[in-house]
């Protein structure tokens, strides 16, 4: 934690005055985001990819569907001057704040379902500046995989505007004809104030760097071949970038899935959703050995003082310790072979030993198709104050038991790539 507080901020204004502290860019950030978006890149890249990748020229934004709501966690100078955005307004916001009323539903909808299917996307897409008038962009989306369990760690999103290039659609009716030249002249928009001379071709490229706020949003655009080439440029520049700082931590990515340690991958919109439920819990893959934990929530992290890396992929027994009740665990570990939920109370120890009265509860949770998906197991510390009032501890369990069923077997029902 203290590295990302005192770690170089995560990008430079787009007038590119001094760097101002990481963690005064947050400060107006939902409290529960902060700390996450801070320490999103420097935890995986190290704390010195910021600045590589502020060296990137262009335009683009990186995401962590791991935190809830899917927030950017770094925005590049290029995009910064391209939206009007300053980087304070766009982290811990979720992409689709560019998003206005002549945005394509169809294109959202597409960006969307890439996500939920980890893949790459180009699509030209409308976005709105902060001052509210419409630009178009070749919006060209990949994800990037942590190689130690196969899972999206991050998205980024490379922009690069697509050039004016206005087609005078007029019927050739309309054109004139130049005897003198043996030419056509087209009628072209009034925007444009001119003629513009054509041989026997009927459509005239124009490129007008000039903004226009009522003709940017009309007709849907189609990037050039060469803008397609820049954003792919970009997109491997950033790769390397991030997979180059990855190994300065071990934590390395990769652009493919792929899994080092044999655990399952989550399909990272079931991330999303689990991230919404703000209770302490872990998530066990029964079809693996040892059923190890293959996700953790930021409470169960903060209950325990753990990071994440250091729980996913472990057995869920690591709480225990010397004066944990062995008769407890050999309960919990009846209930799992018998396929039922069991509640208990057992001693726990945090990271730094101390030890807590954990009010433990462990359920299967079955997919759409009736299997068990995995196992949740729900902590509680029996002395931490509640602030949902009138609610037992066990409702509460019973709660988060319930809602992890339902962002599972919706899932399951419009399985993505992994097999959930
Ligand atoms: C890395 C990344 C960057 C994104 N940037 C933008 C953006 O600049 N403009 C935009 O319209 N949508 C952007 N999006 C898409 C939205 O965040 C969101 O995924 C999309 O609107 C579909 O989800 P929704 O239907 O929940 O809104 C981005 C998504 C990702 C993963």
């Amino acid at each position: 934690m203290l590295a990302a507080l005192t770690a170089p901020a995560i990008g430079r204004r787009a007038d590119s005055t001094s760097l101002p502290p990481l963690a005064s860019l947050t400060e107006l950030m939902d409290p529960s985001l902060r700390l996450p978006v801070e320490q999103s890149l420097a935890a995986r890249y190290s704390e010195w990819v910021a600045e590589a990748l502020d060296e990137i020229q262009g335009c683009f934004l990186i995401t962590d569907p791991g935190i809830a709501g899917h927030p950017i966690v770094f925005a590049s100078r290029g995009f910064l001057a391209m939206s009007g955005y300053s980087l304070e307004e766009v982290l811990g916001r979720n992409g689709r704040i560019f998003q206005g009323l002549a945005t394509d539903r169809r294109s959202v909808m597409e960006i969307r379902e890439a996500i939920r299917e980890e893949r790459t996307l180009q699509i030209s897409l409308l976005n709105y500046r902060k001052d509210g008038t419409p630009h178009w962009i070749l919006f060209h989306l990949f994800p990037v995989f942590g190689v130690e369990d196969g899972r999206v760690v991050h998205f980024v999103a490379v922009q690069v505007p697509i050039r004016r290039r206005s087609k005078c659609l007029r019927s050739s009716a309309e054109n004139r004809y130049d005897g003198g030249t043996g030419r056509f002249l087209v009628a072209c928009r009034n925007e444009f104030r001119s003629d513009y001379e054509l041989g026997c071709n009927p459509v005239v490229e124009l490129f007008v760097d000039v903004d226009n706020r009522g003709l940017e949003a009309e007709e849907s655009r189609q990037a050039s071949e060469q803008e397609k080439e820049k954003a792919r440029d970009a997109a491997n520049s950033i790769l390397s970038t991030l997979a180059h700082y990855s190994k300065l931590t071990g934590r390395v990515i990769s652009d493919k899935r792929c899994s080092e340690a044999g655990i399952s991958a989550i399909n990272s919109s079931l991330v999303i959703s689990l991230g919404r439920i703000k209770q302490s819990f872990v998530l066990s893959d029964p079809q693996l050995p040892q059923m190890p934990i293959v996700y953790a929530s930021d409470e169960f992290l903060n209950l325990t003082g753990y990071s994440r890396h250091e729980v996913l992929g472990r057995e869920c027994w690591f709480l225990n310790g010397p004066d944990t009740d062995a008769d407890v665990l050999h309960q919990i570990r009846q209930s799992i072979q018998a396929e039922h939920s069991c509640t208990v109370r057992l001693l726990n120890y945090r990271k730094d030993r101390s030890w807590f009265w954990n009010l433990f509860h462990i359920s299967p949770v079955r997919n759409a198709t009736g299997k068990i998906a995995f196992y949740v197991s729900v902590q509680m510390d029996e002395n931490a104050k509640s602030n949902e009032h009138g609610l037992s501890p066990h409702m509460r369990q019973l709660g988060v038991v319930g809602a992890v069923k339902v962002a599972v077997r919706s899932l399951s029902i419009c399985a993505g790539p992994s097999r959930r």
